[in-house]
C-alpha cells in the first residue's frame, strides 16, 4: 500500500488544493482532493487484470470548482432534498436555499462538496487512506449549528474502499452525509450503463412526486420496476420509469451500527464487481439522469445514463417526515456512518 501527496491546484480564493493517490492491490488506485473531500479517480481491474477508471471525474481542479454534477462529493450537510427548502426544529422554522426547483438539493448554493477540507494521509500495514476535516459555521446554508464534520477513506489489500464519517454540532440540525460518485464499471466515459446488473436488499422504496419529495409511502417493490431484490439489468424495466432512477431504496426501518450488505453491481462485460454495505437506512438510485455530455476527465465525454450512482443515505426529506428515521443530531451526540465500497472481477 502506498500514499502519494500531490498540487492540485488553486482555489479562486488562491488556496491550494492537494490530490491524494493511494494504491492497492493488482494496479488498483484510488485518487481523491481535499477540495469537496471528492473522490477523484477509482481505477480498478477486469477480469483479465486490465485496469480502467470506473468513476467521473476531472483531470484538474477548474471542473471541480465550476457548477458539476456531484462528481465523487461528499455531499452534505444533507444530502438529496429538503421540500420547499424548509423545516422545522425545536419549534423554530429554518429556511435553506431552494437550488433545485422548489426544493433544496445536496446541502444548498455551497455544500460541502464546494468546501476546501483539511486533509492526512493514515496508513496502517493492511491499509491506506486519507481522513478530512471541515468546520461547517453555524448558520452555514441556514443549518442550525456549528458542525464538525470528518470523512476517513481508507483502500485495503483486498480493494475494499471503506468510507467513515463522523459528524459532532453545537446545536440540533439535520445531518445527512453521503459519497457522489458516478460508476461505470465497464470505464468511464464508455456508454450507457443499461447493460450493468444490480441487485438491491430492498423490499421497498420510496414513491416520490414530480419534484422528487418522497410521498411518505414505503411501497413495496414485488414484480415491478424497483424490484432489484434478484440481480436486475438497469436497462430491463428502465422504459417503465419515468424520467429513470432517481429513488431511494429501504435497506431497514433505521440505520444500523455495523455495515449491513446493500447493493452488488456488476458489469458482464468486463466481469467488475462492486459489492457495497452500508450502516445507512437508504440508498438512492440514480442512473444519471441528468448527465448532460459533460467533458470530464481524458477528454471523454459523459451522457445521460453514462454512470449512476449509489448513495447510502437517509431518507430524502426526513426533516419533513416524522415517519421516517430521525436526522436530527444533537450536541453531545456523534452521528456516525460507514459505507464499503468492495471491487472484485471475475
Ligand atoms: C442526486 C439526485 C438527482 C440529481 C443528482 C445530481 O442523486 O437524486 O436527482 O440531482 O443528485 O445531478
Amino acid at each position: 500500500m502506498n500514499i502519494e501527496k500531490e498540487y492540485f491546484g488553486q482555489t479562486r480564493d488562491g488556496e491550494s488544493v492537494h490530490r491524494y493517490l493511494v494504491e492497492g492491490s493488482r494496479g488498483a488506485s484510488v485518487a481523491l482532493i481535499d477540495f469537496g473531500a471528492i473522490v477523484q479517480s477509482v481505477r480498478m481491474p477486469d477480469r483479465d487484470g486490465r485496469v480502467d477508471e470506473i468513476s467521473l471525474g476531472f483531470d484538474s481542479l477548474r471542473g471541480y470548482l465550476d457548477e458539476h454534477p456531484y462528481f465523487g462529493a461528499t455531499v452534505g450537510r444533507y444530502a438529496n432534498r429538503i421540500a420547499n427548502g424548509r423545516f422545522e426544529l425545536g419549534g423554530q422554522t429554518f429556511t435553506l436555499a431552494s437550488n433545485n426547483g422548489p426544493n433544496h438539493l445536496h446541502g444548498g448554493v455551497r455544500g460541502f462538496d464546494k468546501a476546501l477540507w483539511s486533509g492526512s494521509p493514515v496508513q496502517t500495514e493492511t491499509e491506506c487512506g486519507v481522513c478530512f476535516k471541515l468546520t461547517s459555521p453555524d448558520g452555514e446554508e441556514g443549518y442550525p449549528g456549528e458542525l464538525q464534520v470528518s470523512v476517513l477513506y481508507m483502500l485495503d489489500v483486498e480493494n475494499r474502499l471503506t468510507i467513515s464519517y463522523e459528524a459532532n454540532t453545537s446545536r440540533p440540525t439535520p445531518v445527512n452525509l453521503t459519497n457522489h460518485t458516478y460508476w461505470n464499471l465497464s470505464g468511464a466515459g464508455s456508454g450507457e450503463i443499461l447493460g450493468h446488473q444490480l441487485s438491491i436488499v430492498a423490499d421497498r422504496y420510496l414513491p416520490v412526486d414530480e419534484s422528487l419529495i418522497p410521498t411518505g409511502e414505503l411501497a413495496f417493490v414485488e414484480g415491478g420496476a424497483m424490484d432489484f431484490r434478484n440481480p436486475l439489468e438497469i436497462g430491463a424495466r428502465f422504459d417503465s420509469v419515468e424520467g429513470g432512477y432517481d429513488h431511494c431504496f429501504v435497506l431497514g426501518d433505521s440505520a444500523s451500527e455495523i455495515p449491513r450488505p446493500a447493493a452488488i453491481l456488476r458489469d458482464p462485460a468486463s466481469g467488475r464487481l462492486m459489492r457495497v454495505s452500508t450502516t445507512e437506512p437508504g440508498i438512492q438510485l440514480y442512473t444519471g439522469n441528468f448527465l448532460d455530455g459533460t467533458k470530464g476527465a481524458g477528454g471523454k465525454i459523459f451522457g445521460r445514463l453514462g454512470a449512476l450512482c449509489l448513495e447510502a443515505q437517509h431518507f430524502p426529506d426526513s426533516p419533513n417526515q416524522e415517519s421516517f428515521p430521525s436526522t436530527v443530531l444533537s450536541p453531545g451526540d456523534t452521528y456516525r456512518q460507514v459505507t464499503i465500497h468492495e471491487f472484485s472481477a471475475a
